[in-house]
């Protein structure tokens, strides 16, 4: 028989004394001398407690596998960090009330808008920097256009330019669209590729959605005009007027009247 070296007696003896609770000193002074054979270092001390029921002696512990000294040696929790999980529940409960999805009543402009953009997608790129079918809105370019200025409502002529495309606009007698002053000059209808359809045949809630939808994401509007420009035109859906032309002066009337019916301040948004 291999004989079982002493640390390893040692080692089992305090692990015992651990497990039962026995003092050291008293499992020292039952246990047999250390020259005695390594069968009966486990012999329990005549005035044990209960707890050691086995009768044979265990096997001499295994060294600890690595991962387990790795976890003794591991730093503890710091003790701030108790404050911290007192909050956890807390922040819990908000996110998942983030989570959850909004009444279905509810128009959430830049939501809607993200789905209903996916049919311009084709021409404009998913992320608005255009394609050969399709005009960049991004790096400036849409709010170049259709941004608000002074004398010149970008809303609604962007509205206007989405609901009736390239040969809607033309139809009413328009060869320009877009902000006059525009730096390198007004755009002209059908002046890229081969135009752009009207989208007429959306419903109000989709049009303004991805106009809005286009002008915060790929025009990178600042926080304060997009929340201006989202009560108009929830103002607006409130209000679901029929456009007769869809022209630009039409709607940006439209526009005015509704943010008036329901309290809106037109100023804010200069
Ligand atoms: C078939 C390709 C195509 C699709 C689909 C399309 N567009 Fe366009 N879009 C164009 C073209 C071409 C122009 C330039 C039209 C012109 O010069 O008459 C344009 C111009 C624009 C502009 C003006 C950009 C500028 O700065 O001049 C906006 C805004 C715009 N589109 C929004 C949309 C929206 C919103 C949709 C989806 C509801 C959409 N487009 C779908 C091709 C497309």
């Amino acid at each position: 028989m291999v004989e079982v070296p002493e640390y390893l007696l040692e080692r089992s003896r305090q692990r015992r004394a651990e497990l039962t609770g026995t003092e050291l000193a008293d499992s020292g002074a039952a246990a047999p001398a250390p020259d005695t054979a390594p069968v009966a270092a486990s012999t329990p001390p005549a005035a044990a407690p209960a707890p050691i029921v086995e009768a044979a002696p265990p096997p001499p512990p295994e060294p600890d596998p690595p991962y387990v000294e790795a976890a003794r040696a591991r730093k503890r929790m710091p003790y701030w960090a108790a404050s911290v999980m007192v909050f956890l529940p807390l922040w819990a409960i908000f996110y998942v009330g983030m989570l959850e999805p909004p009444d279905s009543d509810e128009l959430v402009l830049a939501d809607n808008g993200a789905a209903v953009y996916s049919t311009c997608a084709s021409c404009h790129g998913a992320d608005g920097s255009g394609t050969a079918t399709g005009r960049q809105l991004s790096d400036g370019e849409l709010l170049l256009t259709f941004g608000p200025a002074p004398g010149f409502d970008g809303l609604a002529h962007h509205l206007s330019w989405v609901y009736l495309g390239t040969a809607d606009t033309k139809r009413l007698g328009l060869d320009f669209y877009g902000n006059p002053d525009r730096p390198g000059g007004q755009r002209e209808v059908d002046s890229f590729a081969s135009g752009m359809s009207g989208f007429s045949n959306l419903s109000l809630e989709d049009l303004v959605s991805v106009v809005y939808y286009e002008r915060i994401v790929h025009g990178g509007l600042d926080a304060e005009t997009a929340a201006h420009e989202e009560e108009m035109l929830l103002a607006l859906v409130a209000d679901a007027p029929a456009f007769e032309t869809g022209s630009p002066d039409e709607i940006s009337a439209l526009l005015t009247e509704s943010a008036e019916g329901h309290g809106i301040d037109l100023a804010a948004g200069e």
